[in-house]
């Protein structure tokens, strides 16, 4: 697990490339997972996700666990991407038996999938870094709503028609819906998860 030692001087850094490439350099085997485990969220996800067979695109995977608790719970139709190479290429060794997922290096701001390719999108703390440098929380600065803008429209674009964008956020809904709501979501359904530290689940379904 990832311990404090790994937490950056500055908050900023969460929001660069720099910093992630090189913090999974330093964590080339061990696993650590932001906000929520796949366990916290598996009776939300029962509901949510419908059919394991589903396809499913994970935006910033990190070196969570998630996706390999998910395939081991008979998801396996997972891909996974994430901008550094480090980490897709740790994670791709340590989960080289599980052979129906895939780990591909990729900016979620510019997706490399072909329109309506996915039923279901995740993002777990991704969508957050892009706030970590946001200036005024009410305000936010133009460059950080042109990536969460390219990372939204990038979701509906690769989801299929009645297909799920999720995002596990710890970001209240004031900071979040606003810039998430788009006009071919049929709606933005939020719920919460845990008590004190809770986080929110924003849920989208595409309709046209
Ligand atoms: C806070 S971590 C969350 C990791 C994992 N989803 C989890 O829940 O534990 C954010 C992740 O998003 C990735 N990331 C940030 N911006 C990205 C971008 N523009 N494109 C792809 N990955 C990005 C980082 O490399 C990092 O792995």
């Amino acid at each position: 697990m990832t311990t404090s030692k790994d937490v950056p001087k500055d908050n900023k850094l969460y929001g660069t490339k720099d910093y992630w490439e090189q913090r999974y350099q330093q964590e080339a085997t061990t696993t650590y997972d932001w906000l929520k485990t796949y366990k916290d969220l598996k009776p939300f996800f029962e509901t949510c996700l419908g059919d394991r067979s589903a396809s499913m695109l994970m935006l910033g995977c990190g070196n969570s666990s998630i996706s390999e608790d998910m395939y081991d719970d008979g998801y396996h139709s997972i891909t996974n991407v994430d901008f550094s190479g480090s980490v897709i290429e740790n994670m791709a060794k340590r989960c080289v038996d599980r052979t129906d997922m895939k780990w591909m290096e990729m900016d979620v701001r510019k997706l490399e999938f072909q329109d309506n390719t996915f039923d279901i999108v995740l993002d777990k703390a991704t969508l957050d870094t892009f706030f970590v440098d946001c200036g005024d929380v009410w305000n936010p600065k133009e460059s950080v709503l042109a990536d969460v803008k390219a990372e939204v429209d990038e979701a509906l674009r690769v989801l299929k028609v009645g297909g799920k964008f999720v995002i596990i956020s710890f970001g209240q809904p004031h900071f979040r819906k606003q810039y998430i709501k788009r006009e071919q979501w049929e709606d933005i359904k939020v719920s919460t998860i845990g008590d004190f530290f809770g986080y929110f689940i924003y849920e989208m379904t595409k309709i046209a």
